[in-house]
Parts: structure tokens; sequence; C-alpha cells
């Protein structure tokens, strides 16, 4: 491709939308520009990248075994009802009327209509098992969308959804599409970590995101150097701590803490550290009333909450209730004398001597310690782990970063089979639910978060495997009829080599710009046809990645190119 005839408008200046560097390469670079919130128009340069992005995709799909289907972006609403997830997407759903007054949507994703497909379509044990997936648009209506494509209200999703008959074929598909990804992920150059994550109903070990550790990823990562352990910020839980032994129980006293309700009001008045405060949740699920006991400095996990109490969802209870159950008004509730059910941390369980609430307006407590002044009815994890929390494999310390979610994959088990009816008839005869599994890959992410990872002061520094050109011709004067000459030879040379993508810099600018825009747009090999060459018959081949230079004659320069191709570590 010649640059004159193509476009490709690189900006000198970071745009100030651009908030973190991929997004102002990607506009700067000439790859997107920004048409409304969360809605980006790929030009050419950009699309270049995704088609190739999408082509791994696809492949490595279909290598699975997966077989590729296209879906509507339009769906209507009762299908979401039907499953129940009308309520979980909530404001996220992007929805209208259309002419007739049918209430429609724009897909945020595809469980509620591959179910529907598969459920008219596949009767029989004999059709199963099998995976569908696509490659398509979703809409979200995020409520942060930001950081370009990276989180946008538009954006291109792969998702599969494989069909089984029972739980060792989904295990089975299950691995075939993680397998998948690693490759997908491996092949775009991506450097990734495989976390647990929360795996709803299912339990156990049944989903996993992929994940760039970055900086300005907005998912958390917990992870342990020593032995590999990683899991998402919902996911992960921490070795308990083992109790004090023997500790000298001090007499409970009773503390006036007039107007402090927060544990930095209680912390800060009684000069104790919030690690020796616990406080006391009053929680509810289905009008069944529980109270959660923390340290003072830990925040609990809801997913984890519902999980160890096999509940589908719990939440905190209302103003009335907890001042009625204490008797007391907020922020002054303690375990002591609590009549409900008590669930506490393992942190809680290990502590004694500790500052809670009195049940008593005004009033808190301090030295008091399980077992001795309330009973504990269950000990368990249900909080986020914090800096300081060790590994609850190994137990070595372990580390809380940020990572990018570029995929997801999930075993939903019978969830939407059984909601939307997606029966299939088993050998003996007998209706089944089919079972499911869900697997996603952000296509435009993968793109954002390359460049994240991959780049300089000066660009984009693009892997081979998805550069939109793989290598650029830039005659330094375009009027030097003899370098122009030599440049388009090599032009013609390269265009015939098989696999190879080339972009030639016909325009007539100064060399200096030229090679801005060439480190900008981040091409792997550059070559350069200018003086030299009318003096020694030499062109430059400099690399962007390593920044090598050599000089070759001429006639070795498809040589050259074929060693360089071949260490591709370097490029
Ligand atoms: N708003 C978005 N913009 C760009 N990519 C997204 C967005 N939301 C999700 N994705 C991509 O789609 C993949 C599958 O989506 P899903 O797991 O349903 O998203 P989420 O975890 O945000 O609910 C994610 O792993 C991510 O790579
Ligand atoms: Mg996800
Ligand atoms: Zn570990």
């Amino acid at each position: 491709m010649k640059w004159s005839q193509t476009l490709i408008p690189t900006l000198k200046e970071s745009p100030s939308e651009a908030e973190i560097d991929s997004h102002k390469l990607m506009i700067r670079a000439g790859l997107i520009r920004r048409i409304t919130a969360g809605a980006y128009a790929y030009l050419p340069l950009g699309t270049l990248v995704l088609n190739k992005v999408i082509t791994i995709v696809r492949e490595e799909m279909n290598r699975a075994g997966a077989i590729e289907v296209f879906l509507p972006a339009l769906q209507h609403l009762d299908l979401l009802k039907e499953s129940g997830r009308l309520k979980v997407f909530g404001a996220d759903l992007i929805t209208f009327q259309d002419r007739h007054g049918k209430e429609t949507v724009l897909s945020p994703t595809h469980e509620e209509v591959i179910t529907y497909i598969v459920k008219n379509e596949i009767n029989s044990y004999k059709q199963l098992p099998i995976t569908l997936y696509q490659i398509q648009t979703k809409f979200r209506d995020e409520m942060r969308p930001r950081f370009g494509v990276l989180r946008s209200k538009e954006f291109i999703m792969k998702d599969a959804y494989s069909f089984d008959i029972d739980e060792k074929g989904l295990n089975n598909s299950y691995q075939l599409m993680y397998d998948a990804y690693c490759r997908i992920f491996d092949r775009c150059g991506l450097d990734y970590i495989i976390a647990e994550a929360d795996s709803g109903a299912m339990g156990g070990d049944a989903s996993h995101e992929f994940m760039v550790p970055s900086p300005v990823g907005e998912d958390i990562l917990i992870l342990c150097q020593n032995c590999g352990y990683s899991a998402n910020r919902e996911r992960a839980e921490s070795a308990p701590f083992s109790p004090q032994e023997n500790p000298s129980k001090e007499k409970v006293k009773e503390i006036f803490t007039p107007g402090k309700h927060t544990i930095a009001e209680v912390s800060d008045f009684l000069k104790v550290n919030p690690m020796q405060m616990v406080k006391t949740l009053i929680y509810s699920s289905h009008d069944q009333l529980f109270a959660v006991l923390l340290r003072g400095d830990h925040e609990v996990n809801e997913t984890r909450l519902a999980g160890v109490l096999g509940l589908d969802s719990v939440e905190l209870a209302n103003l009335e209730t907890i001042e009625r159950v204490t008797g007391a008004k907020t922020g002054f509730a303690g375990p002591v004398g609590l009549k409900m059910k008590i669930v506490a941390d393992h942190a809680v369980a290990a502590k004694s001597n500790f500052v809670t609430g009195a049940n008593k307006t005004d009033y808190h407590l301090l030295n008091v310690n399980p077992e001795r002044d309330f009973k504990i009815d269950q000990v368990a994890n249900i909080r986020y782990v914090t800096k300081g929390d060790n590994c609850p494999r190994c137990n070595h310390v372990l580390e809380i970063s940020q990572g990018i979610e570029i995929g997801h994959v999930f075993k939903l088990g019978t969830k939407y089979s059984i909601a939307l009816k997606a029966h299939y008839l088993d050998a003996d005869g007998k209706e089944k639910p089919k079972i499911m599994g869900c697997y996603g890959i952000g296509v435009n992410r993968i793109i954002a978060a390359i460049i994240e990872k991959s780049h300089d002061d000066n660009g984009i520094i693009w892997p081979m495997s998805l550069a939109p050109y793989h290598i650029i011709i830039i005659p330094v004067n375009v009027k030097d009829s003899i370098c122009m000459d030599a440049a388009k030879d090599i032009y013609d040379d390269i265009r015939a080599m098989n696999g190879i993508d080339v972009l030639f810099d016909d325009r007539d600018l100064r060399p200096g710009v030229k090679f801005k825009d060439a480190d900008l747009i981040g091409i792997p090999i550059k070559i350069i046809i200018g003086k030299k060459y009318t003096e020694t018959k030499e062109v430059e081949i400099k690399l962007r990645k390593s920044g090598e230079v050599s000089f070759v004659r001429m006639e070795n320069v498809r040589q050259e190119l074929e060693r360089i191709l071949k260490n591709q570590t370097k490029i």
C-alpha cells in the first residue's frame, strides 16, 4: 500500500480526551477516532489491526472445533425477562421501542439468543456436544466508558457457547476453549495471567479470567509469586490467621463514645487501631436476618458471603431493622447479646480483647472475646484480600495488582437452559437440560492492551502478528529519482513475498517527519533508502523494537529480510 493512497492521519500532539498511553497512541497513530462517548470509528490502520486480531481468534476457534454463527444485535426484551437478567444488566441495557411499540434491546451479550436457537434446533443427545461462536458487536451503556476502546459502549466480542449432555462433556468443552484462549493470546504477543474468577452458582473451579497485568487495568488481581495462585478480587481468598495461643482475656468494659459511629471515628476517639476493632453488619436474605463480623480494617465480600451461606444473594438490612434488632442507633451494633445467627470472618475468630459496638446508642465495648462473650455460629472466609494477607495455598505473602480483563471463560451449567427450557432427549428417552459454558474475548481490548504494554516515547511497537504492515519503505527524498526507483523495486519485490504486508511512504515530506510517523504507527521493520544508496548502493534496515540497524546492498535486501523474519524475538 502506498501511504499517499490510504488514510493514516497521524497527529503530533496527544488529544486532550485521552488519559492513558494506548488511547493517546491509537488516536495519534490514526487508528481510531471518537464519534460519541464510548463509540469509535476504526480508520484504515486500526481496521487492519482489528482484522488481524479477528483472524487469529477465528483460526483458533475453528481449530478448537467451534462452529461460527452470526446473531443479530437486536433482540426483544422477553428473552432477557425469561432468563431473569433484565435486572442484572439494569441501566447498562440500551433499549428502545420499535415502531410497533415492541420493546427492543441492542444485545449486551447473547446467552439468551443462542440458548433460544439451540432449544429449537437441537433436541437429541446425538446432536451434542456443540460449541457455537460469533464475532460481533455488543452494546452496553457503560456507566464510565473510558480509556478509548478499553471500555466502550459499543465493542466487538468473540462470544462462544458450549452445549453438552453432562458435566464431563462441559469440562472437556471448557478445556478446549481455555486452551484456544491461551493460543490466541500467545499469538497476539500478550503477557497474561489466568485468574480464578467468581463462578456463581456452579461453584468450584468454574470460571477463569484472562488478565493482562497493567496499572491502567480496572480489575484487581491477587497473585502469589511463590506458587502461582491467582484470582480476581471477588474470588480471591487468603490463608486464615492462626489464633493467638491462650490470650489473657481482659474484663469487658463499656465505654462512652458519643456520636462516634464509624470505625475511623471510634478508632480516633479511643486511640485503638482498626485492626483491634470488630464491625458488626446486619444482613438479610429472603427475610432472614443474620450478623456478619469483620475486623475493622476489612471489607465484606458479599459474593463470598452469599456463597458460604448457600444463598443466591444477600443485602444489608435497612436502618429501621438494624435499630430494631440492636436496640441502638446504627453504628453501635455488636455481637454481645445479639439474637441472631452470627457469621464471623476468620480474622475475627482469631482475635481477642477487641473493641466493638455495645448495642446501645453512643457506647462501645472493650475487651470482647469470642466464645466467652458471644457465640459464633459460622466461621468463614467472607472478605476481600488486603495488603499483608497470605496465600491460601502456600501461605506466602500475596500481591495485589491491577489487570485488564481480555477474556473470560465460564461454566454456566443449566442456568439458561432451565430458565429458557432448552432440553434434550437423553439416550434413555429422558428430557434433560443442556449443560452450558460461555466464553468471551474483548477483541478491541486486545489492541489497547497490546499498545499499553508495547510502546515507547516515540509510539507503538507492534508485534509481527498484529502489525498493520510488517515493513515500511521510506525513500528519504521522493524527488531523487535514483532512490525512488530503488525504493519502488524493493516495494515490488516485498509485495511478492508471501504473508508480508508492506507500506510505501511515498509522501513528499521531510525525512524527519516520515521517520517519526513510522515510529508512531509502530511498523516493525523500516527500510530506508537515502543518500548512502547513491554512494554505495546500500539501504538501511532498522528494527522498531530493538533499534538494530544494518546496511545492506540492494540485491541482498530480500535475503536480509528473510534472516530477520526468522528471528522474530527481535522484532
Ligand atoms: N465495555 C467494554 N469495552 C470493551 N471490551 C469489553 C467491554 N466489556 C467487556 N469487554 C470484553 O468482553 C469480554 C467478555 O465480557 P464479559 O465477561 O461479559 O464482561 P464483564 O466482565 O465486563 O462483564 C471481557 O473479558 C472483555 O475483554
Ligand atoms: Mg467478565
Ligand atoms: Zn501461594
